[in-house]
């Protein structure tokens, strides 16, 4: 088998890219370990930012997602039993974000990948990547327990934190990461929102995070141990413990229902730099992972592809790798920016094991001075709802 861009993995950063290159007349195959029911059923991210949005929208895979994504014009901070409302929309020139969950937006992908005829092949395995250093990259895979082979120009990983290309290029690359000493405990409930946009608590018996995917499914999370064991917590305690996180004083009720996921995450902030090697490249998850507090990992994901997808579209068109030889340079710019976002979200938000005293009052004042001072509050929205694309 033979393509021209040979895709690793059919997540956000894959299908996005698969979908951008055909646009532009680039063929693809995308290769997936996982089936597609599996794939449209993770439990997983569920925040767009405006650029996101514009992005699928634009390329015309936004029409559900327009119809069925809840347009958020700001989130709440939520601390001493009192609400914040940071207010984007009056902060960023009108910029919102759109509730709609990852699972969505890969069903959506998938879809029109595939009546456009797009090769997304579910269920391989045993999947290797060679010659990315040379001229013919391949790779090299089993489908229904047949051996089979993808040779193309360019291989990318887009296979996740746990994927196989980024250690096939490891001694190339330099890491930069940081574990935190806290995981979410998540769950998905059969119950209707009780706000109309998402709130951040900052609770001394930890974060807790209200969220949603749709007018009857709530997606809330508790700051709890990195080795969590999710079999100590019945449903009726993690309610117990959402109520006493969210607590208002300001006559709001936590609506609770039956919970149909609940699992334990870690968190860290993960950069790989470059993010490629050769005619490999990285994207997504595959090459950065941010902490979730800061809502970025899939839209981090479509922002490495929308440069990968103009780069090797240049290559085609005119010859010139100018842009795919400084893909990372580009790339990592913003990843960093995102990372420091997303740290100082889970800096300000969660209680540390180890916080002193006067850790936790600078806490208080971060968040008191976020919520009182115009020129923080702009800087959260602006970062919230997305920094420009490269
Ligand atoms: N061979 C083929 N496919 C693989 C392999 C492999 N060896 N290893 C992993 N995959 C697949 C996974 O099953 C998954 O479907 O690669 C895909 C990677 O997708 P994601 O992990 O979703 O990563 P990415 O596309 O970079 O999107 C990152 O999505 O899930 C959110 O929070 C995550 O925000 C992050 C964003
Ligand atoms: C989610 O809806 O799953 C979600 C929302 C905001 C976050 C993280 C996750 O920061």
């Amino acid at each position: 088998m033979r393509t021209q861009v040979g895709i690793i993995g059919a997540g956000p950063a894959g299908l996005v890219l698969s979908h951008l290159l055909h646009l532009q007349g680039v063929e693809s195959v995308v290769l997936e370990n996982r089936s597609r029911q599996y794939c449209e059923e993770r439990v997983r991210a569920g925040v767009l930012e405006q650029g996101t949005v514009d992005l699928l929208c634009e390329t015309g895979v936004g029409e559900r997602l327009k119809k069925e994504g809840l347009v958020h014009g700001g989130i709440e901070l939520r601390f001493g039993g009192k609400g914040h409302r940071i207010d984007f929309r009056e902060l960023t020139g009108g910029k919102t974000i759109t509730i709609y969950g990852q699972s969505e937006v890969l069903k959506d992908l998938t879809n029109a990948r595939l009546a456009a005829g797009g090769q997304i092949y579910f269920e391989v395995d045993d999947v290797s990547v060679h010659n990315f250093d040379g001229n013919e990259p391949k790779v090299l895979f089993t489908r229904n327990a047949n051996p089979e082979e993808l040779t193309c120009d360019f291989i990318a990983g887009c296979d996740g934190f746990h994927g196989i290309c980024r250690p096939a290029v490891a001694k190339a690359l330099t890491i930069y990461e940081r574990e935190y000493p806290f995981g979410w405990l998540g769950i998905l409930a059969e119950a209707p929102p009780s706000s109309e946009e998402l709130i951040y608590a900052y609770h001394e018996r930890g974060f807790a995070l209200l969220s949603m995917r749709s007018p009857q499914l709530s997606r809330l999370y508790i700051q709890c141990a990195p080795d969590e064991d999710i079999q100590q917590w019945p449903d009726e305690k993690i309610w117990r413990e959402l109520h006493k996180r969210l607590e208002s004083t300001e006559g709001w009720k936590l609506i609770e229902g039956p919970v149909i996921q609940k699992g334990v995450s870690g968190m860290r902030s993960f950069v790989t730099e470059p993010m490629q090697y050769k005619n490999l490249f990285l994207a997504g998850d595959a090459a950065h992972i941010v902490p979730p507090t800061g809502a970025k990992g899939l839209n981090l994901a479509v922002a490495d592809v929308r440069v990968l997808a103009q780069a090797i579209t240049e290559f085609y068109k005119s010859g010139s790798r100018d842009q795919l030889n400084r893909y990372s340079e580009i790339c990592l710019r913003r990843v960093w920016k995102v990372q420091r976002f997303s740290w100082w979200m889970t800096s300000m938000l969660h209680l540390f094991p180890d916080a002193s005293a006067f850790d936790q009052k600078r806490q208080r004042a971060e968040l008191d001075y976020v919520t009182s001072s115009r020129a923080a509050a702009e800087s959260l929205a602006e970062n919230y709802v997305g920094l420009p694309m490269a």
